[in-house]
């Protein structure tokens, strides 16, 4: 993104599927990428860590933990530490201490077990998937049905991996220029919470790059770099405005676009409007059919494992004019597109 467009909005909204279609399998697994795409997402959105060998491997995070059996592993009982990442001290198990074949011997499990009973049946059954293997399964589907599946891949604590020797970017630049996927119009987008992360990534890389901004407004390695642009919102109009001299879009947790009420209704705030105004896509997560992850607004009722009117809050976000919605759901949230 050396040069990024002046761009407004996409003219169809895309659906990328969250860690894969993760409503219905354990997220980050190739049956998860396949279902989304069966589903019809656009896109599919592997989080990226290193194994100790420097291989990426998809995991939301590097402690896996809660989405892997490595606790029944008893070779691996010493491996359990604990660690400081960015500022939270953590005990687990992290994929930088083991190696890819080590990580292999895991299987992977439900993360919310308790949302989402029926995911358990599948537990035990998938590897912990490499980067490589979801990037030959885009391509194999791409074959299969006859169109291009996206890949949207997230460095997932890049200045942690950097510290302790394990770049992110460098396989994953090599890895994307291997498979000739590193040009503006091969469907494969970058997302990061760093903001340091993506300006290194626009000096090496063409592919659209989008800068992550949770509910704080803040960027993750606010103490990372000496700019005093990263100590305060990026949302503003200025600092949206920055965001476009490195990246393309901003993916930003979806309260951002519709505040929380608790009312009837909800009002959009002026993010998009202000972030097309400064040439960037908006996407948004995460459009889940759990209604304790949802808006007040779609709630229905207090059984957590209710589901909550998806397709009403996906046409609520596209009417306030967002060029993109992540979803572990992606059928409903195809099917909610393109009924809009
Ligand atoms: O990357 C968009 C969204 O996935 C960010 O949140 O925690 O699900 O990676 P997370
Ligand atoms: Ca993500």
């Amino acid at each position: 993104t050396t040069a990024p467009t002046t761009t407004t909005t996409t003219s169809t909204p895309i659906v990328i599927g969250h860690r894969g279609a993760s409503g219905y399998r354990p997220e980050h697994t190739l049956a998860s990428y396949r279902l989304a795409i069966r589903m019809g997402a656009d896109y599919i959105e592997p989080d990226l860590v290193s194994t100790k060998d420097h291989v990426l491997v998809a995991r939301h995070e590097n402690e896996i933990g809660g989405t892997t059996d490595v606790a029944e592993h008893p070779e691996f009982a010493d491996r359990k530490t604990t660690k400081t990442i960015d500022g939270t001290s953590i005990t687990g198990w992290f994929t930088e201490d083991f190696t890819l074949a080590e990580l292999k011997t895991l299987r992977a499990k439900e993360r919310l077990p308790q949302v989402r009973p029926a995911n358990t049946a599948y537990d035990g059954r998938f590897e912990v998937p490499t980067f490589q293997e979801v990037l030959n399964l885009a391509r194999s589907e791409s074959r299969r049905y006859g169109r291009t599946i996206g890949v949207y891949p997230e460095t997932k604590h890049p200045s942690y991996f950097d510290s302790i020797g394990l770049s992110l970017e460098e396989p994953l630049v090599a890895l994307l220029k291997k498979y000739d996927l590193d040009d503006a119009d091969d469907k494969v987008v970058i997302q990061s919470f760093e903001t340091a992360n993506l300006r290194e990534l626009d000096h090496l890389i063409d592919v659209p790059l989008v800068q992550l901004i949770d509910k704080s407004g803040r960027p993750y390695d606010f103490t990372a770099s000496g700019d005093p642009r990263t100590y305060v919102d990026l949302t503003s109009p200025a600092n949206l405005a920055w965001i476009h001299t490195y990246a393309d879009g901003v993916g930003v947790n979806k309260d951002l676009v519709l505040p929380r009420t608790g009312g009837a209704t909800t009002t959009p705030s002026a993010l998009v409007g202000d972030a097309h105004a400064a040439g960037l896509l908006v996407h948004i997560w995460t459009l889940r059919v759990e209604n304790q992850f949802m808006a007040t607004n779609f709630r229905i009722g207090t059984d957590p494992t209710a589901h909550g009117d998806l397709a009403a809050e996906i046409t609520a976000f596209l009417d306030a004019g967002v060029d993109g919605v992540f979803s572990d759901n992606p059928d409903l949230a195809v099917a909610a597109r393109d009924a809009w």
